[in-house]
């Protein structure tokens, strides 16, 4: 039980993370949908990089990404307004 904790406890610390470093410039959307490969999600990496991202724990993050955002995970839910059309 404890383990687990520690488990949610890291996950939320990661998902802060990337809320910091990375939703600066765009949305977390852009990126749960995405569903890309470890060696895709580094490349993707790359490109924020010379984009302005300064790469902070860039391990953790990559890991994160691929944990949660990777190309076996399912696609999120889509966005749906009230009136139940997709945005
Ligand atoms: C310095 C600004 C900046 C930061 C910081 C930044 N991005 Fe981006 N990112 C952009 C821009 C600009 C785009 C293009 C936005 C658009 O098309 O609307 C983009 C687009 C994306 C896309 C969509 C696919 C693509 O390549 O266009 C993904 C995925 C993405 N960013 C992931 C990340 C992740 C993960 C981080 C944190 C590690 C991050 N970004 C941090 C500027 C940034």
């Amino acid at each position: 039980m404890r383990i687990l904790l520690i488990l949610f406890a890291a996950m939320a610390a990661n998902a802060q993370m990337i809320e910091r470093s990375c939703v600066g410039c765009h949305g977390v959307r852009i990126i749960q949908t995405q569903r890309l490969s470890k060696g895709t999600w580094e490349r993707e990496l790359d490109k924020m990089a010379r984009w302005g991202w300064p790469g902070k724990d860039r391990d953790a993050v990559l890991a994160y990404l691929v944990q949660n955002f990777g190309d076996d995970k399912p696609a999120p839910p889509p966005v749906v307004s009230q009136d139940g059309r997709k945005k």
